[in-house]
């Protein structure tokens, strides 16, 4: 199990309230710290459009990182013509660096069970869908155990909570790539069917798995749920930001301590990475890497910004995964901003062209930086080639994967332009360079041509 990291004095906590239960699985206990009142309330007390309203009013959004209007989702599916509607639980968590969706799963399974129910409930769906990583084997264990017993109880099945109401629930293991947590690559997967993202509208709420009206959302969203039912859409609102209120699970790999938080949305950076712990000794604080794999590499300069969707948006990173990775001053952003952009190079499915082609050229350019190649014009062509791609995908992926080398070089240009004109790499991270001259310091030719700056590493090599 992945550490939960401590919370400090008057933060609030929603989604791991329950993270020290002695046994999460024990639904007397969930009952007693008031599982399943949420659900009462629902089915008892607001039925469906209320229900909506009620997540409306909270102002509740996605956790599956871009920041969606959950109660829009809801209110599409509860109103598109069907006989039949699903809600699935995204709880894949595509990023193999981070542990949040897990650690929820694991430590609230209940949570996650009822605010399916009241999503299912909300929209009129009788069938629901739990889907976790193969490898997750603690967190599948837990959730399947806590569908069972609410099962047995009638907090889901044929008749939940004596009131008529059918939800059945499915714990769904999948294993896959990183392209599987993405909505419409799941739901085909969940079909049985091997995925690709699918154009969009039709959007899942209107015309997802097996053609019906599908709610899909990440567990967090759903696990949020129970608690705004039963406190209250105002106490949710009144958390977090304006427009992004609540709380998020976050996964800190920090300079001291890593494992997940649950932080305000708002909270700004900085508190967030001093969960992590201060720098080591002799060491200082050089970046951190915000999103996950497609996330942005900030400077400490922008610690202060707040962990909204739309400020991560704005300063080059997203909430993505949750995963917040401090780097110390031995990191050298460039070589982590090629590592990844391969990654997500590799990861690409490949449908959409501009991705499949574009996403490998600034890969590329990341690989010529970090191995002394750089052709002159490589900085010009890699912002051009951002530009071409962003916006031509079918899933955001593309759009996501150029972060990294983007905000490499809005905020560590310094450390760029070593590479690209001296080939030089001042963390010593990048070796080989050490014997290239770049072409970009030997010609002054072509595009965005860069003017060669002498250097001992070149005077050495042409020596
Ligand atoms: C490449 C890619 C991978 C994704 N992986 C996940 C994932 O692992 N878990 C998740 O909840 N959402 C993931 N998403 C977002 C989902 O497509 C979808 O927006 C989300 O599950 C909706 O839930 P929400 O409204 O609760 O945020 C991914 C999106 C993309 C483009
Ligand atoms: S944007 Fe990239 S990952 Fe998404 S569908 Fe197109 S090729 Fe596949």
């Amino acid at each position: 199990m992945t550490a939960i990291l401590p919370r400090p004095r008057g933060w609030p906590s929603i989604l791991l309230a329950r993270a020290r239960a002695a046994d999460p699985t024990d639904l007397d206990a969930a009952l007693a710290a008031g599982a399943f009142e949420g659900l009462r309330r629902a089915i008892r007390q607001l039925g469906p459009a209320a229900t909506i309203a009620e997540v409306e009013a909270s102002g509740l959004r996605g956790r599956g990182g871009a920041g969606h209007r959950t109660a829009a989702k809801w209110r599409a599916a509860a109103s598109t013509p069907a006989r039949i509607r699903y809600v699935v639980a995204n709880g894949y968590g595509a990023d193999p660096g981070a542990s949040t969706d897990r650690t929820l799963l694991e430590t609230d399974p209940y949570a996650v069970v009822e605010g399916v129910a009241i999503a299912a409930f909300a929209v009129g769906a009788e069938e629901a869908f739990i889907s976790v990583r193969t490898t997750a084997t603690e967190a599948l264990r837990r959730i399947q155990a806590a569908v069972d017993t609410a099962s047995s109880r009638n907090f889901i099945g044929d008749d939940v909570l004596g009131s008529g109401v059918r939800i059945e629930i499915e714990v769904r293991p999948v294993q896959g790539a990183y392209m599987l947590g993405e909505e419409t690559v799941l739901l085909k997967a969940l079909d049985g069917k091997r995925g690709q993202p699918e154009q969009r509208p039709p959007h899942p709420a209107t015309r997802g798995f097996r053609d019906a009206p599908t709610v899909i959302q990440n567990v967090q969203t759903l696990a949020a749920v129970p608690w705004i039912l039963r406190k209250g859409a105002a106490a949710f609102a009144a958390i977090g930001t304006e427009d992004a209120p609540g709380t998020i699970l976050v996964d800190v790999r920090g300079h001291q301590r890593s494992g997940v938080a649950e932080v305000q949305l708002g909270t700004p950076l900085r508190d967030i990475v001093a969960l992590g712990g201060r720098p080591r000794p002799r060491r200082s604080l050089k970046a951190v890497l915000v999103g996950g794999p497609t996330g942005g590499i900030l400077p400490a300069a922008a610690l202060d910004t707040p962990y909204t969707f739309e400020a991560l948006r704005g300063a080059g990173a997203h909430v993505g995964s949750g995963s917040v990775i401090v780097a110390d001053d031995r990191a050298c952003v460039v070589d982590l901003g090629r590592l990844l952009t391969r990654y997500s190079a590799d990861e690409a499915c490949g449908k959409t062209i501009p991705c499949r082609i574009g996403v490998r050229r600034i890969a590329e350019i990341g690989e010529r930086l970090t191995t002394g190649t750089s052709r002159a014009g490589d900085l010009e062509l890699l912002t051009d080639l951002a530009a071409d791609v962003v916006g031509s995908g079918l899933c955001d992926h593309e759009r996501l994967a150029t972060l990294p080398m983007l905000s490499g070089l809005r905020y560590f240009r310094d450390e760029v332009d070593a590479h690209y004109l001296r080939g030089e790499c001042p963390a010593g991270v990048c070796r080989p360079i050490s014997l290239g001259v770049p072409a970009a310091a030997r010609t002054t030719r072509g595009r965005g041509a860069a003017r060669p700056v002498p250097s001992t590493t070149a005077a050495r090599a042409q020596a």
